[in-house]
């Protein structure tokens, strides 16, 4: 089974079959999708799960299984994705960062370590230009991650999430952006001797 990206405490590798039903239960945790309309029956994690290596195959990254070394748990994932809902984000093109864990692996630094190895992967190997990410403002711990990661929010990007009613409470959603300069210039991006260096 490929591993995308090792880092000190995870592996970032591809989907197995085996990942349904330890993600099927994260997905039904209510606390760990507080911040979204619902949580997601067995059906819809599977049809998540069949979604991301779809895109794994056609833009050579997915949200990813994140595998801690130590143990082999499943932790959740963490990845990059190209969103592709049926109607366009305002800021689209775009590669979004996200991330969704298990309840027991938050507050260990696992979501930020995993993240700071696909954003090296995003600007360094691939050479993408800039990486978003976004939630709605009640979601504290997402974005403390993006700002862990050096991602600034965008003030004028707030938007209605093209998939969600627009009167739902969770429609409006803020976004927060990375380009490749800020990468290269944070501690996270002069770590690195990769092509995107500057
Ligand atoms: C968003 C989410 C991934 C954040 O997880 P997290 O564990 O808080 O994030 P990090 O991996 O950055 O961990 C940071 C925390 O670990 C702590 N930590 C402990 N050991 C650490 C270590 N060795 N290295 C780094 N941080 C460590 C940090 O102090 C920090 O704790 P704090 O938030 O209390 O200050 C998690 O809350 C989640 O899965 N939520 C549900 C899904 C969701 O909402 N996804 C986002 C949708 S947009």
């Amino acid at each position: 089974m490929p591993v995308f990206l090792e880092t000190d405490r995870l592996l970032l590798r591809a989907w197995r079959d085996e990942d349904i039903d330890p993600f099927a239960e994260i997905c039904a945790d209510l606390e760990v999708m507080r911040y979204f309309p619902e949580p997601l029956s067995r059906e819809k994690s599977i049809l998540l799960i069949s979604r991301s290596r779809e895109k794994q195959e056609r833009d050579g990254f997915c949200i990813a299984p994140v595998e801690l070394k130590e143990t082999g748990a499943f932790l959740g994932f963490v990845g990059l994705n190209r969103p592709d809902y049926p109607k366009p984000l305002p800021f689209d093109p775009c590669v979004e960062i996200g991330w969704r864990l298990k309840q027991s692996a938050w507050g260990q630094g696992y979501a930020s370590e995993a993240a700071r190895a696909w954003l090296r992967f995003g600007f360094e190997t691939i050479g993408l230009d800039e990486i978003v990410a976004f939630t709605i403002p009640d979601n504290a711990p997402s974005q403390n991650v993006m700002r862990r990661l050096g991602m600034t929010r965008d003030h004028e990007g707030d938007f209605l999430h093209p998939s969600i009613p627009e009167h739902h409470p969770f429609a409006p959603h803020i976004l927060y952006r990375l380009g490749r300069t800020a990468w290269n210039r944070s501690p996270d991006g002069r770590a690195g001797d990769g092509p995107g260096f500057t």
